[in-house]
């Protein structure tokens, strides 16, 4: 039997207090109806589709291959959402349709293969997953007969005080039999609190008829739904729970994980150290052996095996095997360090390559630029690259020593192993083996403190 698969994400989440579409807010670096799309994506369905409000264009647009969206006009509730879904699906009639709402982003795909088998097991018109819960509320409550079957749902806004405290909740995950559910949809109404089409109300259609009804209990965790700010941290704790236990499986070491913070597509190998405070973020790689952090901020980062980083804030660049960074560093877009070198304390770079095992240790900035091998750059070095019209690269080549407090008025090439003197201005290329000063003579004016000791006291007397 087919399978077909709608996943409502149309609700406008006004309990969010946001602009952005609820299913739209990111847990661990990815939208909680991806995390959906992805869970779903291992039951190998038929046809997955995504039901989404009509401004929701940047939904739309990221969907992956293979997952079609359709459009609900009107936000008339979930039963109307399910309605569309099925419109959409055309020839879907004697197929099993698995709904389920997109804002439950910790849900996996082996709780859903088990609803799944449990409905194509013996074909009820609904197999339903439900959870208990310590605080139901908000949920829709699970109502059961003297024999313990299912009755119907009744949302938490409808309930009587008794239905209240029922603490089996509605999961919002179901899988219907197709024809059933498109006859169920056509006879709900919306005479309820919320004045919407709710499509919990197909289970006590269900039983009027006496058509089948199935509950299968899932955990709590997979099956919390979204709809706070305050839910969105607990799931994303939760989220970054699973992703460490995950990595620490692979032998990733944490001093702490409650505060090391990945993202779902980054990558780690054996034998990463990560401190506190560290976050890797969006494609970041990270290869064996290397140690990040205390604090340390990645994203879209390429860390060699057995880099050194703390402190550093690191966005698009490369980092080498063995390269130190930190402390107090920010490597920009388009940096990229060589093996064994070194970004040291307080310095920022820009698009700048730095060859192997040279080094910047301390205070500098250096913005487009490419530093061959085996240099080093003196404390306080500035390439001055921004002539407030336009950027422009300085080369300093291989084995060249730069002096502390050099202005690398750019465009200039330092050859190799040339030398600078400390606190020079360079605005011309320095040839190979070249020692390139520019800076006045020092002059000495002898008796200065005296004198200056005497108009002092002068001044004084005189008041
Ligand atoms: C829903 C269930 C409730 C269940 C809970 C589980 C209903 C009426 N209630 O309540 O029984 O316990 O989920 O989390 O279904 N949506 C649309 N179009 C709409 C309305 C909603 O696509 O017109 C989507 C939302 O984007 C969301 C999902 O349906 O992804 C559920 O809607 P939501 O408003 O979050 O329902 P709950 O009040 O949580
Ligand atoms: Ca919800």
């Amino acid at each position: 039997m087919g399978l077909r698969v709608a996943i409502l994400a149309a609700g406008q989440g006004t309990r969010m207090k946001s602009s952005l579409p609820k299913v739209m807010h990111r847990v661990a670096g990815r939208t909680m109806v991806g995390w959906v799309i992805e869970a779903v994506g291992g039951l190998g369905a038929d046809q997955v589709t995504v039901v989404t409000a009509p401004a929701a264009d940047e939904l739309r647009a990221g969907l992956p291959a293979g997952v079609t969206s359709c459009v609900q006009e009107e936000q008339l509730g979930t039963g109307h959402a399910a309605q569309v879904a099925l419109d959409h699906f055309g020839s879907w009639k004697g197929d099993a349709v698995l709904v389920l709402p997109g804002d439950t982003p910790l849900l996996q795909t082996e709780t859903l293969r088990r609803l799944v088998e449990a409905h194509n097991s013996d074909s009820p018109a609904l197999t339903m997953l439900t959870t208990r819960l310590a605080d139901p509320s908000g949920y829709g409550r699970v109502l059961r007969d003297g024999e313990g079957a299912v009755t119907g749902i009744v949302e938490h806004s409808d309930s009587t005080p008794e239905q209240l405290a029922v603490d089996e909740v509605n999961s919002g995950i179901y899988v219907f039999d197709g024809a059933h559910l498109a006859d169920a949809l056509g006879r709900i109404d919306r005479d309820n609190a919320q004045g919407e089409y709710y499509l919990p109300d197909v289970v006590a259609q269900f039983v009027a008829e006496g058509l089948p009804v199935r509950a299968v209990e899932a955990g709590e965790e997979e099956v919390s739904g979204v709809n706070s700010q305050q839910q969105l941290a607990e799931v994303s704790r939760a989220m970054r729970r699973r992703i460490n236990e995950e990595w620490m499986g692979r032998g990733v070491w944490m001093a702490d994980p409650d505060q090391v913070f990945i993202e779902a597509d980054v990558q780690l190998s054996a034998g990463v150290r990560l401190y506190p405070g560290v976050h890797l973020e969006g494609t970041t790689e990270v290869a064996e052996g290397a140690q990040i952090g205390p604090d340390s901020y990645i994203v879209d980062g390429k860390i060699g095996s057995g880099a050194h980083i703390w402190y550093a804030v690191v966005r698009q660049a490369e980092i080498g095997e063995g390269a130190e960074v930190g402390p107090y560093v920010s490597l920009r877009p388009g940096t990229v360090l060589g093996a064994r070198s070194k970004a040291g304390t307080f310095v920022e770079m820009k698009n700048a390559i730095i060859g192997e095992k040279s080094k910047v240790p301390h205070l500098a900035y250096m913005g487009d630029v490419e530093v061959g091998v085996g240099a080093n750059i003196g404390a306080g070095t500035i390439t001055v690259n921004y002539d407030g019209f336009e950027k422009h690269r300085t080369i300093i080549k291989d084995g060249a020593r730069v002096g502390s407090d050099t202005m690398l008025i750019a465009p200039v090439t330092i050859g190799e192993g040339a030398y600078t003197g400390a606190g020079s201005a360079i605005s011309r290329d320095v040839s190979d083996g070249a020692l390139a000063v520019e800076r006045s003579e020092q002059k000495e004016i002898p008796g200065y403190a005296a004198r200056r000791e005497e108009k002092r006291r002068r001044k004084q007397e005189e008041s």
